[in-house]
């Protein structure tokens, strides 16, 4: 069984639907969700889902390698990255070398960067009147939004989107295909 550790920060979105589209797979499973903002709509998610959900802060990522050991002591093999909004450190992606695949939602390298997250990446996407946006996934290094592209998928802008309608047609790409990527990445 290969396990995979969600990382998210807020809704959780990603997480449901991937823990969903794994469940009773006999290859991949979701074996926890680890969330940093402790009042994450992601828990709650994670406890009607049944998946066992632990909250981390700064300290535990950054300082006393809580997080760390916690994959390790579950035998976690890939770590995914589901709307989580930190820099991965240092000593995950030492331990998980293209093993963490994070998700953003616009077309790397545009729109992306320390603090183009979320609805933030959308207000900037339609303020440029760009045509198109989408997803990219991505293998995690150790900058924000930068690691090698595994998939993208792009949808149409017209003149009439406003950030929450292209956020609304991001959402439908990434339940789409997320689960499906990281299934091929993980089978090799
Ligand atoms: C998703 O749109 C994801 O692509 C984005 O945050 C949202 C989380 O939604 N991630 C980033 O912006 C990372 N830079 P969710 O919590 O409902 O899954």
């Amino acid at each position: 069984m290969i396990k995979l550790a969600i990382l998210a920060s807020g809704n959780g979105t990603n997480a449901q639907r991937i823990s969903e589209y794994f469940h009773g797979n006999d290859k991949i499973g979701v074996d926890c969700i680890i969330y940093n903002k402790k009042d994450a709509y992601v828990a709650k998610r994670a406890q009607a889902l049944g998946v066992p959900a632990q909250y981390f802060g700064r300290a535990d990522f950054y300082e006393n390698g809580a997080v760390l050991r916690f994959l390790q002591e579950r035998k976690i093999d890939w770590v995914i990255l589901a709307g989580f909004l930190w820099l991965v450190p240092e000593d995950l992606l030492k331990a998980y070398p293209n093993r963490i695949i994070n998700i953003h939602p616009a077309l790397l390298p545009k729109y992306g960067g320390k603090g183009m997250y979320g609805h933030h990446v959308h207000e900037a996407v339609v303020a440029n009147k760009e045509k198109e946006s989408g997803i990219t996934i991505h293998i995690v290094d150790q900058y924000y939004d930068k690691g090698t592209t595994l998939f993208q998928a792009k949808c149409e802008l017209s003149d009439e989107d406003t950030p929450d309608t292209v956020a609304e047609k991001i959402h439908v790409l990434e339940q789409e295909y997320f689960p499906k990527v990281i299934e091929k990445a993980v089978l090799g």
